[in-house]
C-alpha cells in the first residue's frame, strides 16, 4: 500500500516518460525524414526504451492497487536544426527526468514509504547511465561541428543501437 501523495507524484511520472517517449519518437522522425538513417534508429531505440520506463511506472502503480488513468501527453518539438541540437535537447530533457527520478525518491523518504524507495532506484542508475551515454554522443558532435563525413561516422555507429526487450514485464 502506498499514500496518496506517492501515488499522485508516480501518476505524474507516467506522463514524463509518455513524453520523453514521444519526443524521442518525434526526433527518429526527423532524422529519417534527413536521411539520418543511424540517428533515426538510435532515437527510436530510446523511444522505447522510455515506453518501457512507462510501463514499469504503470505495472507498478497497478501492483499497489492503484488507479491509473492515462494523462494526455503534449504535442513534441518535430523540427530540429541538426543533430547536435536534436542531441542538446535529449541531454537537457534527460536531466530534467533524473530531477524528477530525485524529486519521487524524496517523497517517497518522506513517506518512510520504503518500497517505492527500492522501486526507484533502478531509475537513479538508469538515469546516470542515460545521461553519460548522450553526454558521450555530444561530445562527438560538437567535437566534428559542420564536417559531413563525422556526421556520416556517428550516424553509422549509432545505427548499431539495439533494443534489448527487457525480461522482467511482458510488453
Ligand atoms: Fe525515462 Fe530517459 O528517462
Amino acid at each position: 500500500m502506498i499514500t496518496k501523495k506517492v501515488a499522485d507524484a508516480l501518476r505524474n511520472q507516467l506522463k514524463n516518460e509518455l513524453e520523453s517517449s514521444y519526443l524521442y519518437l518525434s526526433m527518429s522522425a526527423w532524422a529519417a525524414g534527413k536521411g539520418l538513417k543511424g540517428f533515426s534508429n538510435w532515437f527510436y531505440v530510446q523511444a522505447k526504451e522510455e515506453m518501457y520506463h512507462f510501463f514499469k511506472f504503470y505495472h507498478y502503480l497497478l501492483d499497489q492497487g492503484e488507479k491509473v488513468e492515462l494523462p494526455a501527453v503534449a504535442k513534441p518539438k518535430s523540427e530540429f536544426s541538426s543533430p547536435l541540437e536534436a542531441m542538446r535537447e535529449t541531454l537537457q530533457h534527460e536531466q530534467f527526468i533524473t530531477k524528477s527520478i530525485n524529486e519521487l525518491v524524496d517523497v517517497a523518504l518522506s513517506e518512510k514509504d520504503h518500497a517505492t524507495n527500492a522501486f526507484l532506484q533502478w531509475f537513479i542508475s538508469e538515469q546516470v547511465e542515460e545521461e553519460a551515454s548522450v553526454g558521450e554522443i555530444l561530445d562527438q558532435l560538437e567535437l566534428i561541428g559542420e564536417n559531413g563525413n563525422g556526421i556520416f561516422m556517428i550516424d553509422k555507429e549509432l545505427g548499431q543501437r539495439t533494443f534489448v526487450t527487457p525480461t522482467d514485464l511482458a510488453l
